[in-house]
């Protein structure tokens, strides 16, 4: 597996368009608008491939001077369960870490509070309703 940090507006950042699309948006009968899109162009994208195929995604919004929000966090269905997630989540904290980040927020629908959990998250929120299902907000202090 390979990640890189395909820039907004080129071709590696349309395709992980499509694969958010598809995994957290379609399901729910929902769309990313324009504003959405565009309001984008500040984050840092991670990109996963296999054997040429983007197989997960997760993106990094800055949020103040040592705080990010980790956001749009998906894996493909057919490669969920190999770590594809985790590996995303080490690529993302190493470039916080670079950046000087501290603090790592985000929303976290219900079914993936577990995979957070797993890697040091904590939910530090009641349960609230984003993209019309349940979330809670959850954080994590980088050493
Ligand atoms: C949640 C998601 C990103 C996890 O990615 P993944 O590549 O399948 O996860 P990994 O294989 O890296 O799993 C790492 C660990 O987390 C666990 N895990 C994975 N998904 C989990 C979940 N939904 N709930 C609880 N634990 C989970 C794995 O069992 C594994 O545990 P282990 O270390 O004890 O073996 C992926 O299932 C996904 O894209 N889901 C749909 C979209 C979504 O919900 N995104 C998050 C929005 S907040």
């Amino acid at each position: 597996m390979t990640i890189t940090r395909p820039a907004f507006g080129t071709p590696g950042w349309d395709d992980a368009l499509v694969l958010r699309r598809a995994v957290l948006r379609t399901p729910l009968g929902l769309d990313f608008t324009a504003a959405d899109i565009a309001a984008e162009a500040g984050d840092t994208l991670f990109a996963a491939y296999r054997d040429a195929r983007l197989i997960g995604v997760v993106m990094l919004r800055p949020e103040g001077v040592d705080s990010v929000k980790l956001r749009q966090m998906a894996v493909a269905e057919d490669m969920r369960g190999q770590r594809v997630g985790e590996h995303l989540l080490e690529a993302f904290e190493a470039h916080a870490r670079a950046l000087g980040v501290r603090h790592i927020g985000l929303a976290a629908r219900r079914t993936a509070i577990g995979f957070y959990e797993r890697q040091g998250y904590a939910v530090d929120s009641d349960e609230f309703i984003e993209v019309t299902i349940p979330h809670r907000h959850m954080s994590k202090t980088l050493r």
